[in-house]
């Protein structure tokens, strides 16, 4: 495995699946038949969901957020099922600050989605150091890339 990593990083030309922190997916009897999604391509997304939440609760837009939130548990679940290597607890910590934003999205409490959304970056980083990711670090947003969507609720028709 680490001979097949050197080698593509070396000529590029590695047929072999890339694997994610050294394991595999599971529960994938017939592999070839079903595509499955690559850990960074789900925590690519998840790092979408997790701009894109903070965004919606800032505008305040609280159906978005709830929406996005969902998104989010739905990508970090996903990981979790299909990358049973990464350590159950930093998995399960992860239910105390997604609860607490999701309270605060049900309150619709500016300050409490501040501090819960906080929270939930701290869990993040806390998984990524404990699978020695330690240098992918995730910060509370500052600006939005997403010039192309509305976030502040519109008035309905
Ligand atoms: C339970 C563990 C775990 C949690 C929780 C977790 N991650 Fe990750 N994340 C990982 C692992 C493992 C990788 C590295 C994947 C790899 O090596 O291919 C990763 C990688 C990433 C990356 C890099 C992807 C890339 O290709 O550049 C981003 C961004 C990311 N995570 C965002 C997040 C965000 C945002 C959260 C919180 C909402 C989060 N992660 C929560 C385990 C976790």
């Amino acid at each position: 495995m680490k001979l097949c990593k050197y080698i593509m990083a070396l000529l590029a030309i590695c047929l072999l699946p890339a694997f994610a922190i050294a394991q595999s997916p599971t529960g994938q009897t017939g592999a070839t038949e079903q595509y499955v999604p690559r850990l960074s391509d789900i925590m690519s997304t998840a790092q979408l969901r997790h701009m894109k939440l903070w965004f919606a609760g800032q505008a305040p837009n609280w159906d978005l957020a709830a929406f996005e939130l969902r998104q989010l548990k739905d990508s970090l679940v996903e990981a979790a099922s299909l990358y049973p290597g990464i350590p159950v607890t930093s998995v399960t910590t992860m239910a105390k600050p997604v609860q607490a934003v999701a309270d605060a999205i049900e309150a619709k409490d500016g300050r409490m989605f501040a501090s819960t959304f906080g929270e939930l970056t701290v869990g993040c980083n806390a998984c990524h150091q404990s699978v020695g990711r330690g240098f992918i670090v995730m910060r509370v947003p500052t600006a939005s890339p997403f010039s192309n969507q509305v976030f502040p609720p519109q008035s309905k028709p």
